[in-house]
């Protein structure tokens, strides 16, 4: 019969020559599973005497021991073997440049917008939000404009489905300024606010859209004047261009909610704009009428009301020509004020 030093030289040897798991699992079968040549000579031990018995079983689970040990070390080989495949089919080149996402920007109207908010902020006013879906009294009545007022024609609009309460068309706002009715009839005096939002009108060319930006100023007090509205609006202006170095003029105009009105125009003392008037605003004296409709008493309270432009502010900040290029989504323009 073979000796056992040979039978697990043997198996010592299988073990080695082997570098598949499955393989190493299988010829551990072959020595110490239930048909093993081991295990057939532990089975065989039932026929020696006592002593011999001892002593035979005493070197088969020795030599079983070192099997089994042999086992145990080449398994931990193989493993860890798989395990140095792995990272090395699934290491990373960190070195590799990264694909990099697109990094979004501020759209340039927005950014005035939220200047806007900084500046009158900085001095006092509350931000309003409102609707942009107006009854026809918000947007017109209440602002002295009743129907059939010649004002409104200036005001073409986009009328949509649906009736507010007293059965007049719901319409798309053609200004912020219903605005100034809203936020005037939920607050008390002093009230000191600006309303910038999406508005509409049926207007499209280089300097118009159907959809644009506007902000309404509004401060209604015991004595805010005229003067109050030139200087507000002025130190706004220096601020909002960074520079001392433009003149303001207001030239009377005419708005059915305001007493006086006037138009307020800039000019750059300097740069590619020099010497050129640009409208940017409308503005003057809320009228006696509307205070009314603010449900205050226009002996007591008087104030001014403003409205201007977003687009128009942020093509004269960045000296952007067309209007619709703010609209056109094309990356090349948006790109520039990332
Ligand atoms: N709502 C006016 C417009 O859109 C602007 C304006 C606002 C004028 C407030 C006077 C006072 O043209």
């Amino acid at each position: 019969m073979e000796s056992l030093e040979a039978v697990v030289s043997r198996a010592l040897a299988e073990f080695a020559a082997t570098d598949d798991a499955a393989e190493l699992e299988r010829a551990k079968a072959r020595y110490l599973g239930k048909q093993g040549e081991l295990t057939a000579r532990l089975k065989a031990l039932g026929s020696l005497a006592p002593e011999a018995r001892r002593e035979a079983g005493a070197r088969i689970n020795e030599a079983k021991d070192r099997i089994e040990a042999a086992l145990a070390a080449r398994r931990a080989e193989l493993a860890s073997a798989r395990l140095e495949a792995r990272l090395a089919e699934e290491a990373i080149d960190v070195t590799l440049p990264g694909r990099g996402r697109g990094r979004g920007s501020i759209h340039p109207v927005i950014r005035t917008w939220r200047r806007i908010e900084e500046i009158f902020g900085s001095i006092g006013f509350d931000v309003a939000d409102g609707p942009e879906i107006e009854t026809d009294w918000h947007n017109f009545t209440a602002l002295n404009q009743p129907e059939n007022h010649p004002a409104r024609s200036m005001y073409d609009t986009f009328y949509v489905d649906g009736h507010d309460a007293i059965g007049k068309p719901l319409l798309l706002r053609t200004h912020t300024s219903p605005m100034q009715v809203r936020y005037a009839r939920m607050h008390r005096p002093p009230i000191k606010v600006i309303a910038p939002g999406r508005t509409y009108r049926v207007d499209s060319d280089a300097t118009h859209s159907p959809m644009f930006h506007q902000v309404e100023g509004l401060w209604i007090d015991e004595d805010v004047s005229f003067a109050d509205l030139k200087g507000v609006y002025t130190d706004f202006l220096r601020r909002f261009f960074e520079t001392d170095d433009l003149r303001v003029r207001f030239r009377p105009s005419f708005f059915p909610f305001t007493e006086p009105s006037a138009e307020i125009d800039m000019m750059f003392s300097s740069g590619p704009l020099e010497g050129r008037w640009l409208e940017i605003s409308g503005a003057g004296e809320v009228h006696p009428q509307v205070v009314r409709n603010f449900g205050l008493d226009p002996e007591r309270y008087i104030g001014f009301a403003f409205g201007s432009g977003l687009e128009r502010l942020t093509m004269l900040r960045y000296g952007i020509g067309d209007l619709r290029l703010f609209y056109d989504g094309d990356l090349r323009f948006l790109r520039q004020f990332v």
